[in-house]
């Protein structure tokens, strides 16, 4: 026995993670900084009655092959006694950068790594999007392992991570919905889903207006898209083109900020009157618009925010398209 050493192995991950600091708190509980073996890790804490947001986030995460450079990666799932009820707990990996949201508060973009953060970004959600089927030999034997599609449902710049490499790193998945479930929600007619969920800032028209038509996967992606697009904006808006200084760039603002006035958590009320009533969308940058390539790079992010969700790209189009760009800058 050891004489007071924490018998090793015994101890639980929650036991081994030290240090906690909270970095941030949201609707579903709060995120700390804290050291796990000497190195930084996150841990997002769940409210203890919602054990069902915990599971869920859980879940999609587990996904086969869901693993991706640009999502972000769980270390582990840990629960604790506090004395009075389980906290839930999820640990991943910790970016120092913070949210996109954050960073671009504080950082203006040169054109390469705008297209960076866009491009990850875009390569995240595609693998999310995506169904893969593929061949594998293991232990002698061929096997198909599959990625089944997943919809985020709740794509906003507070909700990815920026990575020290400079790139988009997708996070936050508790109001996503695999293909799988959708499906079982569909057989069992059970709406266990509210349908205006997600930020209201970022509701496509279709949801905001109760128009999205929930019996095919695809309109969920094109909903996704179209958040997608918002966050380019607010990527390009703080991005210097050739010849521009800092003092040229608008401060950040959040998309429809110029549009609401500074609403912090508009209503659903307010969002339809200026994207559906008034077929307002926020105002891409003169220079953005004047720059040969860039225009490129704007318009298709408003092709992205289209009122008709069959108008907009799919993540694959968008990775396309974006990568001949950026590779015409660098030529
Ligand atoms: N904020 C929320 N999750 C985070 C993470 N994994 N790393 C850094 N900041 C975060």
């Amino acid at each position: 026995s050891g004489g007071g050493l924490p018998a090793l192995g015994k101890e639980t991950i929650a036991q081994q993670i030290k240090g906690l600091e909270e970095i941030g708190s949201g609707l579903h509980g709060s995120v700390y900084r804290a050291l796990w073996h000497g190195e930084f890790i996150a841990v997002k804490k769940f409210q203890s009655w919602d054990d069902e947001s915990w599971r869920h986030e859980l879940d999609i995460y587990k996904t086969q092959m869901i693993s991706h450079r640009n999502i972000l990666r769980v270390i582990a799932a840990a629960s604790r006694d506090n004395g009075t009820a389980t906290e839930r707990w999820l640990v991943t990996e910790f970016h120092p950068h913070g949210s996109l949201y954050d960073y671009l508060g504080t950082h203006s973009l040169k054109p390469l790594q705008c297209f960076k953060l866009l491009n990850s970004l875009i390569c995240a959600i595609e693998h999310l999007h995506r169904t893969i089927h593929t061949r594998k030999e293991i232990d002698g034997c061929m096997h198909t392992i599959s990625k089944i599609a997943i919809v985020h449902r709740d794509v906003k710049s507070r909700n990815i991570l920026v990575s020290n490499g400079g790139e988009c790193i997708l996070a936050d998945f508790g109001l996503s919905l695999r293909l799988d479930q959708w499906q079982n929600q569909l057989k069992n007619k059970a709406e266990r889903f509210n349908k205006k969920i997600g930020t209201t800032r970022y509701m496509p028209p279709e949801v905001l207006g109760d128009t999205l038509d929930t019996s095919s996967f695809e309109n969920y992606k094109k909903a996704d898209m179209y958040s997608i697009a918002l966050v380019i904006w607010e990527i390009l808006s703080r991005t210097l083109l050739r010849g521009m200084v800092n003092e040229d760039l608008c401060p950040y603002n959040q998309p429809y900020t110029r549009e609401l006035g500074n609403t912090p958590d508009p209503s659903i009320g307010q969002m339809t009157e200026v994207v559906v009533c008034r077929r307002q969308r926020p105002i891409i940058p003169h220079e953005i618009v004047r720059d040969p390539l860039f225009k490129n790079v704007a318009k298709l992010s408003m092709e992205c925010w289209d009122p008709k969700p069959t108008n907009r790209h799919s993540a694959l189009r968008m990775l396309k398209s974006l990568t001949e760009l950026e590779q015409m800058y660098k030529n």
